[in-house]
Parts: C-alpha cells; sequence; structure tokens
C-alpha cells in the first residue's frame, strides 16, 4: 500500500475509554458548542467532513483491517451534528465496506439529538448507530447554565427518551465537583438533580444503559482554568467530591426493579474505580465510596489523575 493511504485524523483525538478496540473514522472536526471545562473546541476550527474524505478512510480501513470490523467510532467532539441525510449516506457506506459492523458510535451534543426526527433516528439505528454518549454533566439547570452546556435537564429527558424509542444504547456523562467549592449548596444540588434525571430517564424495561462520572479536570486553555487562576472557580476536595458522588447514589431511586443500569466511575479522572448496577450494587457503591472517604491514601494520587 502507498505511504499515503493512511487514516486522516485531526489531533489530538478525544474518544470514549470503552471505543479503544473499535476503528475510530474523523467524521467532524472540533465542537459547535463552547462547555467551560472542555479542551474539544480548542484549537480546531469546526468542520464536517466531506463524504468523499470519509469514503477513502473508510476505503483505507478496509484494506488495513479486512472486512472483519465490527465497530466504527465516528470522531469528533459532537459528531452528530452532522445532517441526517449525510449521515444516512455515510453509515450506508460504511456498512458497505464492512459487511460484518456491529456498533457503531458517536458522541453527541443532547441538542444533536433532539433536532433529529423519531423516525430518523431510527433509520440510523437500522444503519448500526446503537450507542451515543451524551455529555449530561449535570442535572441542575442553573450549574448546566455556568458551563455554558447549552442544554436543560428537561432537554436531557426528551433525548433519552427519542434515543430509547430508536433502540440506541445512552452511554451519559456527569461530571463530580463541577460546582467548585465556593459554595457547596451547589454541589448538593448539583448531586440530588442530576440523581432525579437519572431516575426520570430510567427506561421501564431491563435493555442495559450506562451513566458514568468523570471527576472534574481543569486543563489549561479552558475557560474555567481561567476562572480558577482568577480565584473565581475553587477546587473541590477529594472529600468534598466523594461526598457529592455518594449523595448522588443515595438519591438513585428507580421505579424499575429490572433496571440495567450500568454505572461506571472508573475513569482515570476519578479518585477512587467504583463500578457496578444500578440499583442492584447500590449498597456496595455506597461502601466503597465511605472505604474511599475513610481511607485518603488509597485514592488516585492527583498527579496520576488525567482525562
Ligand atoms: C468529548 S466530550 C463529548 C460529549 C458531547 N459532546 C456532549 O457534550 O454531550 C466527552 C465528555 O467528557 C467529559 N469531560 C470533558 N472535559 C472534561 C473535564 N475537563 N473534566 C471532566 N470531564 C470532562 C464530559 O462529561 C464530556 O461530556
Ligand atoms: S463537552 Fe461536548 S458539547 Fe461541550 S464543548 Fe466538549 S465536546 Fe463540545
Amino acid at each position: 500500500m502507498p505511504l499515503n493511504d493512511s487514516i486522516y485524523y485531526c489531533q489530538p483525538v478525544y474518544r470514549p475509554p470503552s471505543e479503544a478496540n473499535s476503528l475510530l473514522i474523523q467524521l467532524t472536526e472540533g465542537c459547535t458548542y463552547r462547555c467551560i471545562f472542555c479542551v474539544s473546541n480548542l484549537r480546531k476550527h469546526f468542520k464536517i467532513r466531506t463524504f468523499t474524505d470519509i469514503k477513502k478512510d473508510l476505503e483505507i480501513a478496509r484494506k488495513l483491517y479486512g472486512s472483519q470490523v465490527k465497530r466504527i467510532f465516528f470522531l469528533d467532539g459532537n459528531a452528530m451534528v452532522t445532517p441526517f441525510q449525510e449521515l444516512k449516506t455515510i453509515l450506508n457506506y460504511a456498512n458497505i465496506i464492512f459487511p460484518n459492523i456491529e456498533i457503531i458510535s458517536m458522541y453527541a451534543h443532547c441538542k444533536d439529538i433532539l433536532t433529529k426526527s423519531e423516525l430518523e433516528l431510527k433509520e440510523l439505528s437500522d444503519l448500526g448507530l446503537r450507542m451515543l454518549y451524551v455529555g449530561f454533566e449535570s442535572g441542575y439547570n442553573d450549574l448546566l447554565k455556568k458551563i455554558n452546556k447549552q442544554a436543560t435537564k428537561e432537554d436531557y429527558i426528551k433525548a433519552s427518551q427519542k434515543l430509547f424509542k430508536a433502540n440506541i444504547t445512552l452511554s451519559a456523562t456527569l461530571i463530580n465537583g463541577l460546582g467548585g467549592a465556593k459554595n457547596l449548596e451547589i454541589s448538593n444540588k448539583h448531586a440530588i438533580e442530576s440523581a432525579n434525571l437519572i431516575n426520570a430517564i430510567c427506561p421501564s424495561d431491563s435493555r442495559k444503559w450506562y451513566i458514568s462520572f468523570l471527576t472534574l479536570m481543569i486543563p489549561s486553555g479552558t475557560i474555567i482554568y481561567k476562572n480558577k487562576s482568577e480565584n473565581k472557580f475553587i477546587e473541590m476536595t477529594s472529600e468534598e467530591i466523594l461526598n457529592e458522588l455518594k449523595l448522588f447514589i443515595q438519591n438513585i431511586k428507580f421505579k424499575n426493579s429490572n433496571a440495567n443500569c450500568i454505572f461506571r466511575a472508573n475513569h482515570a479522572s476519578n479518585y477512587l474505580p467504583i463500578k457496578g448496577i444500578l440499583i442492584r450494587d447500590k449498597e456496595y457503591i455506597l461502601k466503597t465510596i465511605d472505604y474511599g472517604i475513610a481511607y485518603k491514601e488509597k485514592l488516585r494520587p492527583e498527579y496520576y489523575r488525567r482525562l
């Protein structure tokens, strides 16, 4: 194969940890939003790549990896913003090139889901779009406003219901410590309102869905970094962070006893790796958090935490 036959990536590339073994294809570059903690929109001018360019990358991938590719993750920060017809064309072609494809996934801002109709989402799901990673960050509307998320708790409920209806698996992330330590009342509201949000979206069947907590990191170049350096934002301690998570878990109350919500707080940004199924493992998760609060020396050291 000639040397110029390599798949194009606009660096730096971010993908969920669970997509480590997926074929990564650059569909968009950057992000159309400006959340104050996020680096995805820094140093990249947003664009949707042309079908011709994406087609070429899929063909190169086919030559490199053969027809057995089972998972594709389309980059970048909110690839789901791509208009429906373009997505359909790309997914159609991905299915032709990789006939054994099982799961196509991407990051989506909540509004990228809401702007698509139920029928469109179902069509994309039938073409293999089976998982969307959506950053909820919080269920507390005042905090969502502060971080410039451009979405509300009510938007998340609507978007989640649309995904469940279209048979697209939801993987939502929230951020522990997002409200900072200046006013711990914000932390309490963040925990309780986020739990209320998760309770509200819980489907009535036993399908798998995913809720993950990352812990706030303050990357340089972000607005939150600037706020911190001007003392407008104060980071929470590891103990405050774990207490916030504890309050969240305590307030999880699903009506559906068969709920199959995979809960993870085992990202490299977290102080303590936690994993379980809600609500089944609620007591175990709470005990693990208490252990972390009691034995600080067991927590991930600050210098090992990363995004
Ligand atoms: C690359 S973003 C894509 C999500 C999608 N664009 C959205 O906003 O719905 C992935 C997720 O990583 C998390 N994240 C990004 N920056 C972070 C930071 N500085 N600290 C902690 N978590 C962060 C957020 O939960 C974010 O939604
Ligand atoms: S969190 Fe998501 S929507 Fe917000 S800037 Fe980052 S990639 Fe974009």
